[in-house]
């Protein structure tokens, strides 16, 4: 066999020298690994994707001085050179949009051995391209400064985009129509990052700023949190009678949420609205206020019940499982695509509890995040809010309420207007009502995570969305959909996690580098 040329060995020598400076020298060698400008990823590593030809990236974003952000995108199977591209973040704040991901509106689950996936075939990559995003920092594999507010976590999500959309993956994407999904906490981030990628797109335009233009062209929220004082005061509506379940609890529990709210939780919540945050007593204002609410209110209501879902407790009911989490700790899984690449050990919680008290504690928590949707909403911005009516968290009536009560021209509009349902094959599956760009719809029987619960719901519901469509009515063909529903064509993740490893000689080549290159992460 002829040895390699000069120019081979070259090259093959800076691209392991490349990959030497980014990685710690015990991670393990990644097959199809790719280093860009602050950018390092594992492409078609085959881990949850497994349609052929279906693209898929995940790795690490740089966004400076030592900040990662973790991401996971895949390709639309349907056409990815044309389809929008969607944004997914999860709430919390803290939790990791693996959850998303992998219980929600991913390509794939997790089966309960915790390692093994199944195809899923509601999954919204069949309409779009979708990247999953950890942040802030300390969410899922994201790793890096400690943020307390959503205004910091803004910054570096559009930093990460100013990153992606100059890279040789990503740059293709900077032109489609660009959608923002996220849920809960969510309601925050999401309304603030377009926020303030709409100033810095302003800025690039008058020349101020040297970037690319990130624009944003509609938000879908599911489950928000979107004000605290009209979340409570629809939960005790809620708990006394909720539209299909009835009353969820006794009326002596009724009376004592409905005399904490009045008399403690209400006034504390109008207190932390009106102070001042950047101070810290206006900050331990709204922490106090959104804990005590929390145990006076929410926790009462809730007693013994699963808050995500009033139909736990039903054994026919599919509630999301942990399973995912168990099979992202997989060392093999994390080796397949990119997790290692910073760490050999990476952790991963669903949920970052720190992440949590702290920007409970910096007052954001308690604070209403209607002034940074309204602005969207009355600017005629397309947006869906939508909520699952068995979710005590961010009960629905509430949900609806918010609207109603947001500044801006639909408000009265929206308070007139009864929901109308939309069925699937003749189930009616939700409620909705439209004014103008905005939509807000019910999710009949889902929960907190509305996809996990209603997986089909979601996905018609989102394909409608994206495509400019008002929500409306379905039929499937009933072959189709009864096969799909019951879709459990296992990928084994043996197979797909099986590594390629490099000949000895590059073995050995890292090893002698490796002892000689000072490690510099990108
Ligand atoms: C989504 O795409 C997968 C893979 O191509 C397919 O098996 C599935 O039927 C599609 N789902 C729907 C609802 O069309
Ligand atoms: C958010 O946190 C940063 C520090 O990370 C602080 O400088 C800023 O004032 C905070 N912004 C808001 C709106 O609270
Ligand atoms: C009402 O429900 C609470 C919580 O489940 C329980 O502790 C209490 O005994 C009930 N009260 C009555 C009068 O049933
Ligand atoms: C709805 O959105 C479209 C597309 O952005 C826009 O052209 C239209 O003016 C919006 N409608 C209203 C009533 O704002
Ligand atoms: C509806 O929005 C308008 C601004 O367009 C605002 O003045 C009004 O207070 C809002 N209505 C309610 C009930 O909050
Ligand atoms: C909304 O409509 C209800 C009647 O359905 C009415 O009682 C209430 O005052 C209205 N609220 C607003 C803000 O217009
Ligand atoms: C909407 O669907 C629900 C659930 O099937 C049903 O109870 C209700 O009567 C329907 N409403 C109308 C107006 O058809
Ligand atoms: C939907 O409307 C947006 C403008 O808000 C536009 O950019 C996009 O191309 C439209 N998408 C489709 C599928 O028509």
């Amino acid at each position: 066999m002829a040895g390699p040329n000069t120019f081979f060995l070259v090259h093959l020598l800076s691209a392991i020298l490349a990959f030497i400076q980014f990685v710690d020298s015990s991670t393990p060698w990644i097959s199809n690994y790719i280093e860009e400008t602050n950018l390092a990823y594992v492409k078609d590593s085959g881990i949850c994707e497994t349609v052929d030809g279906v693209g898929q990236y995940s790795g690490y974003i740089n966004v400076g001085d030592k900040n990662y952000l973790w991401f996971w995108f895949f390709e639309s199977r349907n056409d990815a050179s044309t389809d929008p591209f969607v944004l997914w973040l999860n709430g919390g704040p803290g939790c990791s949009s693996m959850i998303g991901l992998f219980t929600e509106s991913g390509p794939c689950t997790v089966n309960s051995d915790g390692k093994s996936t199944a195809l899923n075939p509601y999954s919204w990559n069949n309409y779009s391209n979708i990247l999953y995003l950890d942040q802030p920092f300390g969410a899922g594999f994201s790793t890096g400064i400690t943020l307390t507010n959503s205004s910091a976590a803004a910054i570096y999500a559009w930093t990460a985009f100013q990153v992606l959309f100059t890279s040789d993956a990503f740059a293709k994407y900077k032109n489609h129509q660009f959608v923002l999904a996220t849920e809960s906490y969510g309601a925050r981030f999401g309304p603030v990052f377009i926020n303030h990628f709409n100033s810095q797109n302003e800025l690039i335009e008058s020349g101020e700023l040297d970037g690319v233009k990130v624009i944003v062209s509609s938000l879908m929220i599911n489950d928000g949190k979107h004000d605290p004082l009209i979340n409570f005061q629809g939960l005790v509506t809620f708990a006394q009678d909720a539209p299909g379940y009835g009353p969820l609890v006794n009326s002596s529990v009724i009376s004592t949420i409905t005399k904490a709210f009045e008399n403690t939780c209400r006034g504390l919540l109008q207190d932390c609205y009106d102070a001042d945050i950047s101070k810290s007593s206006g900050a331990d204002t709204c922490n106090t206020a959104i804990t005590t609410c929390t145990d006076d209110v929410m926790s009462p209501a809730v007693g013994d019940r699963d808050p995500d879902y009033l139909l736990a407790s039903s054994s026919d009911n599919k509630v999301p499982t942990t399973s995912y989490a168990t099979y992202i700790r997989l060392s093999e899984v994390q080796d397949a695509i990119g997790a290692t690449l910073l760490s050999s050990k990476p952790t991963f919680d669903q949920c970052d509890d720190t992440t949590h008290a702290l920007f409970s504690q910096s007052g954001e928590t308690g604070k209403t995040f209607l002034p940074e949707l309204s602005g969207l909403a009355d600017s005629g911005f397309r947006i869906l809010i939508w909520g699952g009516d068995a979710d005590m968290k961010a009960n629905w009536l509430g949900l609806h309420q918010s609207m109603v009560q947001m500044s801006w021209y639909g408000n009265q509009t929206l308070n007139d207007t009864a929901l109308t349902n939309m069925s699937i094959n003749g189930d009616d599956v939700a409620a909705f009502a439209v004014v103008d760009n905005f939509t807000f719809a019910r999710v009949y029987g889902a929960g907190h995570t509305l996809p996990a619960y209603k997986p089909q719901v979601a996905q018609t519901i989102f394909q409608q969305f994206i495509s400019n469509e008002t929500i409306h009515s379905v039929e499937t063909s009933v072959t189709g959909s009864s096969s799909a529903a019951g879709a459990s064509s296992t990928a084994s993740s043996s197979d797909a996690v099986r590594l390629q490893h490099p000949g000895i000689c590059a073995l050995v080549l890292i090893y002698f580098i490796s002892r000689y290159s000072t490690r510099k992460l990108l």
